[in-house]
């Protein structure tokens, strides 16, 4: 005859309850020193190489059409050079769409220009050079008066408006997308007398990015 250990089936089922919570809590232990792990090293990482912003400067912008049909009805043609850098040196940079606008006083006069996607090195720098055009776009009744006043002054102020989106590249892992917006101004000369070739030209303006 067998000693029973156990005093009844009741307390038998309680102690294999007790076991299987325990092992629930060992897993879920595992399971999130486990997650932990891996946030802390997403974040060891992001902090060790931090992305820096990529940087913008407008090289050249040249305006070869900025003119009114009728009252509100423009036309414009505005070529721009944008240099971009990657100021990084262990982050490439995927842009993965970037549309560029101009704007005067605050309204749009070209439509949006696409740049197409592109791969950046790390400490890279790439020249983008597009055409921002306009065909008889409704603008605002004072703009001619603005033209106006701003020929007489003798020059002109110019946004830049741009906004995309890019991926960071560290080592083989690629972050999700992040939105970026980059403004520039350019004051152009804007005399009254127009020579052969563009309106008016301007080089080098330093830009803002923001991520
Ligand atoms: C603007 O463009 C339209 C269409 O291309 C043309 O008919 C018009 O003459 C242009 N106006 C000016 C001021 O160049």
């Amino acid at each position: 005859m067998s000693q029973i250990q156990e005093k009844s089936p009741q307390h038998c089922a309680k102690k294999k309850l007790i076991n299987i919570n325990k092992h629930h809590k060992r897993l879920i232990y595992t399971f999130t020193t486990f997650i932990l792990s891996i946030l802390l090293l997403i974040l060891l990482v992001w902090f060790i190489l931090h992305p820096t912003k990529p940087e913008f400067a407008l090289k050249e912008a040249d305006i070869y059409q900025l003119g009114l049909s009728g009252s509100h009805l423009l036309n414009s043609s505005i070529q721009i050079t944008l240099l971009s850098r990657n100021p990084n040196q262990k982050v490439g940079i995927y842009y993965d769409e970037i549309q560029v606008y101009a704007s005067y006083k605050g309204q749009r006069i070209t439509l949006d220009s696409s740049i197409p996607p592109f791969y950046q090195e790390q400490k890279d720098n790439n020249l983008l050079s597009m055409v921002l055009v306009a065909n008889e776009l409704p603008v605002d009744p004072s703009f001619a008066y603005e033209m106006g006043r701003d020929q007489m002054v003798g020059r002109l102020a110019l946004d830049l408006k741009s906004n995309g989106q890019l991926r960071w590249k560290i080592g083989t892992w690629v972050s999700g997308r992040y939105m970026f917006i980059v403004n520039c101004v350019v004051v152009l000369p804007f005399g009254s007398s127009a020579p052969a070739g563009p309106l008016t030209s301007k080089q080098g303006t330093q830009c803002s990015t923001t991520v």
